[in-house]
């Protein structure tokens, strides 16, 4: 019986995976570090320090240089969102979100992100949650599925009865681990390994997944 959905934020509630790019590329230019849209495929869901040691690579930097350019990449992140307003709600969640709650289901925000809670405030879908677990929620990052069990936790539920949307491949992996059940968001490459994956939240309606979870058995009479 499924009675919540665990979203991720960045990619699948808003766009902010465009962000955290283009941060990244900035600090990877400065330090003339090559850094693709390729290479920021590996980083989707991947926590700040572990984004930063993937763009590094294996060169070796004291830790104070790498605090400042965790730093560096958030200053930027920060002033993209400093945008953000409820007109970039990616199609379909804001609805989704609501259609959940109407049903008496439950919604918790899952996200790797230390700005999630911002983000969330100024798409102005605060009060949809009734759990939010963000990076400073837990010591283990996706793929660990720590996060996504705070946040079932938070809402007093097993792992089983939640459903993780996610965009990640680092997050889908989570959700397996965790025993939870997953919508994938995105290509194949990135999330085949979800229970059922679609291009994005565009039009996807409650009913129509939680069928796709548990079909109705046939009538045989
Ligand atoms: C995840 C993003 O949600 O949050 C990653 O997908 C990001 O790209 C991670 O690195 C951590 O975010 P922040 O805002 O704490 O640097
Ligand atoms: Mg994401």
């Amino acid at each position: 019986m499924i009675k919540a959905f665990i979203f991720d934020l960045d990619g699948v509630i808003t766009d902010t995976a465009e962000y955290h790019y283009r941060g990244w590329k900035r600090l990877a230019e400065e330090e003339g570090l090559a850094f693709t849209r390729e290479d920021n495929e590996h980083l989707r869901g991947v926590a700040r320090r572990e984004s930063l040691m993937l763009i590094l690579k294996d060169r070796v930097y004291p830790e104070e240089q790498i605090r400042e350019m965790m730093e560096r990449k958030n200053n930027y992140y920060l002033a993209f969102i400093k945008e953000i307003s409820p007109r970039d709600l990616l199609p379909g969640a804001k609805e989704l979100l609501a259609e959940i709650r109407a049903a008496g289901l439950k919604n918790a925000l899952g996200s790797a992100s230390k700005n999630a809670a911002e983000v969330i405030e100024r798409l102005g879908i605060r009060d949809l949650f009734d759990a939010v677990s963000d990076g400073f929620s837990v010591e283990r990052q996706k793929p660990a599925p720590d996060l996504f069990l705070h946040a079932a936790a938070q809402l007093g539920l097993r792992a089983p009865e939640c459903v993780v949307v996610e965009d990640a491949a680092a997050g889908i992996e989570a959700a397996i681990v965790g025993g939870f059940r997953s919508v994938g968001l995105g290509p194949a490459e990135r999330v085949g390994r979800a229970d059922i994956i679609l291009p994005n939240l565009a039009g996807v309606r409650l009913t129509a997944l939680l069928n796709a979870f548990e079909p109705i058995p046939p009538n045989d009479k």
